[in-house]
C-alpha cells in the first residue's frame, strides 16, 4: 500500500489534515488506534464535555430560573443514565460524520497501532495483532496526548479519575473534589455542581484558569461560587488516597497555614494533558522527544524533512482547532504553498456558564512585555439582552495600544462568549483599532453590544450606557 502522504492519528489535527491532503490530490491514508475516528476531541472530550455542559445548563435553568420566567413545573429530576446516553448519542454522530468524511475524500482508514519501521514505512498492528505494511512518502504525525496523573496518585479509573471517566460516571457525585482549576475542572467541575453534587477545587496557583487574563479567573470564581463551588486556590495537594468508596485529598497551602484535608466520593485530577507518543517507534526514525512533545520547526516539520508532526503532541495550547489549523498549514505546505498561522490569534475558550473566551493578549502579558495599553470594560448587567435572558454575569475586555487603539486583546466571561470571540479574532486578524470596532453598528439587542461598549471605553472612555 503505497500513499504520497499518512497521517497517524485522527483527531482534529489528524483527520482534517488527511481532508485538506485528498483535495489537494494526494493519495492519503490515516491510521487510528480505535475503531472510532475523531480522536480526543469527539470521543472524550470537546464533543462529550459540551454535550454533558449543555444538559447541565437546562437542569440548572429549569430548578433555578423557570419560575422567575413564569415557568411552574414540578421540580425536575436528574436521569444521569440518560444523559450520559444521549452524550453517548451526540458521539456517535459525530465520530460518524468523520467516517463519512474520509470516505468522501477517498482517504483509506487503516485501524491500528502505526509505528515507524523507518521514514517512508509505516506498521499498521491491529487489535488482534495483524500487521499491515504502508509505504509513503511524507508521514504526517497527530497523536494527540494523554491526561497527565499525579505522580503521587495514580488514576484508577474509579475514584481517581480523569475527564474521560468523569464524563462516563454512574452516579452523581455526592462530594467531587477537583485538582486543578484549569480548563477541564472548571467546565466538568460546573457539570457536577449544576446538577446536585457539592464540587470542591484545589488548585496549586492563585487563580482559576490561570493562563487566561486574570480578570476572568476572577469573574468566573464569583459566578461559580453562585452553584455552590469551592475553592482552595494556592494549594499544593500532597496525597491522594482511594479508600473503598472514599478519596481523601491532602493539600497544603502554598505560602503557609493550615493544611486542609478533603473527604469526597470522586477525585477528578485535571492538571494538564501530555503529548502522547507510545509505540509510535520514534527512535527508527531518530526523533528525540523535547520534554515530551515532538520537536518541530516554524513549518511544524520534525528532524526529518519529510515527516510534520502537528496538534497537542508539539508545543503550544491544546486545543482542536489549533490543531486543526495546523493540519491545513502542513497539507498546504506538502502542496508547495505558503500558508501561515498567526498563533497569537488563536482564541482559548471555557465552556462553563458564563462562558470565558479570549484572544490575543491578557493584561498580565502586555505589562510583561512593558506596552503602553488602554483598558476598556463593559458589564453584561448594563445590556437589555443580558436583563431579558437573565445572563447578567460577566463583562467584555478590550486591550488596546495606548499610542495606535489597535486591539491588543479581548476577554469575554458571559452569556455566548464562545461564539462572540470570533469577532475578536477577525478584528485582529484586520489588526482593527478600538474606534474602528467601536463605530461599527451591533445589532440591539445583543450581547456583542458590549463588544462595541468596550471598543468606545478603550478608544476614549466614552461608553453609551455606562
Ligand atoms: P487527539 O484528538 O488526541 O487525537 C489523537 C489520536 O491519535 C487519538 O485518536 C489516538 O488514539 C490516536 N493515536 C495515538 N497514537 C497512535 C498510533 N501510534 N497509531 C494510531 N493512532 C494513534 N479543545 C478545544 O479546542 N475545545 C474544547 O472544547 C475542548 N474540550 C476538551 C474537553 C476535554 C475533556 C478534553 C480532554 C480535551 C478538550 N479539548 C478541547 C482539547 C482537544 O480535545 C485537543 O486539543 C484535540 O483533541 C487535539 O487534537 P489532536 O488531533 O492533536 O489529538
Ligand atoms: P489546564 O492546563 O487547563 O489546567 C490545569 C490546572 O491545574 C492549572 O490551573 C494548573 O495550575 C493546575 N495544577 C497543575 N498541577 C497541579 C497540582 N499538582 N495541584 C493543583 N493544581 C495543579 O489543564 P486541564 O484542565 O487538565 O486541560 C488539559 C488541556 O485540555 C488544556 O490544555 C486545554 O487546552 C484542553 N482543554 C480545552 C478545553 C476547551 O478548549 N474548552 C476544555 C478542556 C480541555
Amino acid at each position: 500500500m503505497q500513499y504520497n502522504v499518512t497521517v497517524i492519528g485522527s483527531g482534529p489535527g489528524g483527520y482534517v489534515a488527511a481532508i485538506r491532503c485528498a483535495q489537494l490530490g494526494f493519495k492519503t491514508a490515516i491510521i487510528e488506534k480505535y475503531n472510532t475516528l475523531g480522536g480526543t476531541c469527539l470521543n472524550v472530550g470537546c464533543i462529550p464535555s459540551k454535550a454533558l455542559l449543555d444538559s447541565s445548563e437546562h437542569f440548572h435553568n429549569a430548578t433555578q430560573h423557570f419560575a422567575e420566567h413564569g415557568i411552574d413545573i414540578a421540580p425536575p429530576k436528574v436521569n444521569l443514565t440518560q444523559m450520559i446516553k444521549r452524550k453517548g448519542d451526540v458521539v456517535k454522530a459525530n465520530v460518524d460524520g468523520i467516517a463519512y468524511l474520509m470516505k468522501k475524500n477517498k482517504i483509506e482508514v487503516h485501524t491500528g497501532v502505526g509505528s515507524f519501521v523507518d521514514k517512508n514505512t509505516i506498521n499498521v498492528t491491529a487489535a488482534d495483532g495483524k500487521v499491515t505494511t504502508l509505504t509513503t512518502e511524507k508521514v504526517i504525525i497527530a497523536t494527540g496526548s494523554k491526561p497527565t496523573p499525579l505522580p503521587f496518585a495514580p488514576f484508577d479509573k474509579k475514584r481517581i479519575i480523569s475527564s474521560t471517566e468523569a464524563l462516563e460516571l454512574k452516579e452523581i457525585p455526592k462530594h467531587l473534589i477537583v485538582i486543578g482549576g484549569g480548563v477541564i475542572g472548571m467546565e466538568l467541575g460546573s457539570v457536577y455542581a449544576r446538577i446536585g453534587s457539592k464540587v470542591t477545587v484545589v488548585e496549586f496557583l492563585d487563580s482559576l484558569i490561570p493562563t487566561m487574563d486574570g480578570t476572568m479567573g476572577k469573574e468566573l470564581q464569583k459566578s461559580t461560587k453562585k452553584l455552590g463551588m469551592d475553592f482552595y486556590l494556592g494549594h499544593k495537594v500532597t496525597a491522594v488516597e482511594s479508600k473503598g468508596k472514599e478519596v481523601v485529598v491532602k493539600a497544603e497551602p502554598k505560602n503557609g497555614g493550615t493544611a486542609l484535608e478533603l473527604k469526597g466520593d470522586y477525585c477528578l485530577v485535571s492538571i494538564g494533558r501530555r503529548p502522547y507518543t507510545d509505540g509510535l517507534g520514534l527512535e527508527k526514525v531518530g526523533i528525540t522527544l523535547d520534554k515530551g512533545r515532538i520537536p518541530v520547526d516554524d513549518h511544524l516539520r520534525t528532524t526529518v524533512d519529510t515527516i510534520y508532526a502537528i496538534g497537542d503532541v508539539v508545543r503550544g495550547a491544546m486545543l482542536a482547532h489549533k490543531a486543526e489549523e495546523e493540519g491545513v498549514c502542513v497539507a498546504e505546505q506538502i502542496a508547495g504553498q505558503k500558508p501561515h498561522i498567526n498563533y497569537l490569534l488563536i482564541p482559548g475558550v471555557v465552556y462553563t456558564w458564563p462562558e470565558v473566551a479570549s484572544v490575543g493578549y491578557t493584561e498580565e502579558q502586555l505589562k510583561e512585555q512593558g506596552r503602553v495599553y488602554k483598558v476598556g470594560s463593559f458589564p453584561y448587567k448594563a445590556l437589555g439582552r443580558a436583563r431579558a435572558s437573565m445572563d447578567t454575569d460577566g463583562l467584555v475586555k478590550v486591550l488596546a495600544d495606548k499610542q495606535t487603539d489597535e486591539i491588543l486583546g479581548m476577554h469575554i466571561i458571559g452569556a455566548r462568549a464562545a461564539d462572540m470571540i470570533a469577532a475578536g479574532v477577525t478584528a485582529m486578524e484586520f489588526r482593527a483599532s478600538a474606534e474602528d470596532v467601536a463605530r461599527m453598528s451591533h445589532a440591539h439587542p445583543t450581547y456583542m453590544e458590549a463588544v462595541k461598549e468596550a471598543c468606545l471605553a478603550a478608544t476614549a472612555n466614552r461608553p453609551i450606557h455606562m
